[in-house]
């Protein structure tokens, strides 16, 4: 048996103020899962852990917008994310928030850790201040004159009539307030800098160039480009904001830690806050100093930078946390599988245009695995994707339902029909039968190699190959011929499919794991293959949240090739997937676009 692995399953944290859509879904959550649930099936130790990310301007703007306080916009979101992943099975063995009493906490920690490395240092800048409201403004609050095109709307950040992007908002020609179109002025405030030039030279040029072989290319070569070719500055990583967490140092009240330098900060708090959960403090260790785990973050495009740099060059600068051996580091990522994104109907998925499938209300109408398996099939893993409802049906169709759902059906019917229900005796096994079920085992290494390289969308395609090979196999052997003429014959041709089957079970379970858990029971198997999501309170000194948990305790799938007793009555099948009629493609058409006031 090889050793078993620690694998830290890192999911890009979405900002607790809007709707999760098939984006983010395609994006970082399913992969991750994906990923987790092989490597759960592997026997190996998986942790994998994200939240939400309830700090920085896309809470607070959301929350004046709808006339709530961030935390209560916060609470809707999060309360709604655990309901979208529950019911598309994803299994975060801990999805909590960043606005925990530890979170807050590991943040600080790791902050201070930096400060006394001497990687931060002061910095004393202009910044947009409101004389109005006596408050430094985010760039996102300020709206002017674009310098480029004239553009009396640009925003802080970007002009959304040119798109032309700005350092700072002083760009713009007449800043005002967004809020209260009150006129805005530059005042001296001073901000904590990550000195990333000093950690660039104390070892992270060193090691984004070393042992990266496996990192998909347009990961690796943004990530060089910027650390070695254009070089790296100094960026602030305190904001003049009141909603977020405080800057633990004295005097500095009324500014908060910046939100991507604590949010990423996650992925080690949550592990830690798991850890607390399972009554085993250290077990975190595990996954964090364990030079031998891998760890592995999975998110979309627009996160590179801040997971292939940033955070790589906090953990290098920070050194430690909560460890005394000084020769004990914490570990950098092992691979960062950035997707590209993935577009509606050839346009860009919008909110306010509601152009997009809202998770929570899809899975009202859909079962979680067709759409697993279209986000899978189409996932944007080396270039944009599409979603089309039509693309959604058609391949529904034509290869869940055609080539893997009708193998099952054909196989537990035919053992319905003819042996009612039991396990036939194969007698002898010819060539034909050994050469399918080795191929089919083979199919179990072929397949891992894909889940393992993060190639998900391969897998999909090497899962339909295997299985057309057991329609090819039925076809060749057409055990409804043999039945009139040589029963025998017919047994050997359904044990071996019934075997077939159950080992596809397996290799497609990772991405259809509700209907491999259907046919696992439908094979007359105990137990469930995975553990079992829960959603947890966990009280903390001030109040308790909500999380999502995941209990592996239960699970019995295993990534081997089972056996399928003979004589064992089989319970009566039932489909595992439904042909979709082409009326759903226009009534879901119907849901898009903007809604009537
Ligand atoms: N909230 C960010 C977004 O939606 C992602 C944060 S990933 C994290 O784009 F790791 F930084 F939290
Ligand atoms: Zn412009």
């Amino acid at each position: 048996m090889a050793e078993k692995e620690y694998i830290l399953v890192s999911v890009a944290w979405p900002y607790a103020s809007a709707d999760i859509h098939q984006g983010n879904v395609t994006g970082s959550y399913l992969p991750a899962d994906i990923y987790a649930r092989f490597h759960r099936l592997k026997g190996n130790h998986v942790l994998m852990v994200s939240g939400s990310d309830t700090h920085g301007t896309p809470v607070t703007v959301k929350a004046d917008d709808v006339g709530l306080t961030p935390m209560e916009v916060v609470d809707i979101y999060h309360g709604r994310f655990l309901n979208v992943f529950l019911g598309l099975g994803l299994t975060y063995d801990l999805f909590t928030h960043t606005d925990t009493e530890n979170h807050h906490k590991v943040t600080q920690d790791l902050f201070t850790a930096l400060l006394n490395n001497e990687y931060m240092y002061r910095k004393t800048t202009p910044q947009m201040y409101s004389p109005k409201s006596g408050k430094f403004l985010p760039d996102r609050y300020v709206e002017g004159t674009c310098p480029n095109c004239g553009y009396t709307r640009a925003r802080g950040d970007q002009c959304d009539n040119c798109n032309t992007l700005f350092e700072s908002a002083s760009e713009l020609i007449n800043p005002r307030s967004k809020t209260d179109d009150s006129a805005l002025e530059l005042r001296d405030t001073e901000h904590y800098f990550l000195d990333l030039p000093a950690i660039a030279e104390d070892g992270l040029a060193e090691w984004i160039q070393k042992d990266k072989e496996h990192w998909r290319p347009q990961v690796i070569n943004f990530t060089k480009n910027l650390i070695l070719e254009e070089g790296l500055i100094g960026r602030a990583v305190t904001r003049d904001m009141e909603w977020g967490i405080k800057v633990p140092v004295e005097g500095w009240d009324g500014k908060v830690i910046y939100v991507w330098f604590e949010a990423v900060i996650g992925y080690l708090s949550a592990a830690i806050e798991w850890a607390k959960n399972q009554g085993q403090p250290e077990a975190w260790k595990n996954w964090w100093y364990n030079p031998k785990a891998r760890t592995v973050y999975f998110i979309g495009k627009d996160n590179i930078p801040f997971h292939a740099i940033f955070w790589p060059a906090q953990l290098m600068g920070a050194k430690r946390l909560y460890e005394d051996d000084p020769n004990k580091r914490l570990n950098l990522p092992y691979d960062v599988p950035a997707n590209e994104f993935m577009n509606m109907e050839g346009k860009k998925i919008s909110g306010s245009m509601n152009w997009g499938v809202w998770m929570e209300d899809a899975l009202q109408r859909h079962d979680p695995d067709p759409l697993r398996y279209y986000l899978t099939a189409v996932m944007p893993e080396t270039r944009d994707s599409d979603w089309s409802w039509q693309g959604y049906v058609d391949r529904n169709n034509t290869e869940l339902v055609s080539n893997w759902g009708n193998l099952v059906n054909r196989v537990l019917n035919m053992t319905n029909r003819y042996f009612k229900g039991v396990v036939p005796d194969p007698g002898e096994l010819t060539q034909q039968d050994k050469a399918l079920l080795s191929a089919i085992d083979a199919g179990l290494d072929s397949v891992s190699a894909l889940y393992d390289a993060c190639k998900f969308r391969a897998a999909v395609q090497e899962n339909l190959r295997l299985s057309t090979l057991v329609n090819q196999y039925l076809e060749e052997t057409s055990p409804w011929t043999t039945a009139k003429t040589d029963l025998t014959a017919t047994a050997r041709s359904l044990y071996t499919a019934l075997q077939a089957i159950n080992t596809l079970k397996i290799t497609w379970a990772p991405i259809l794991p509700f209907t491999s858990q259907a046919l696992h029971e439908m094979l007359g198997e105990k137990g469930t293959l995975f553990g079992a999501q829960k959603v947890e309170t966990y009280q903390e000194s001030t109040r308790s949240h909500t999380a999502l948990t995941y209990d592996s305790d239960s699970a019995v799938g295993t990534w081997t090739r089972g056996e399928i007793p003979i004589g064992r009555q089989l319970p009566k099948p039932k489909p595992l997937f439904k042909k979709l009629d082409d009326s759903v493609v226009a009534d879901e058409f119907a849901r898009l676009g903007p809604k009537p006031e």
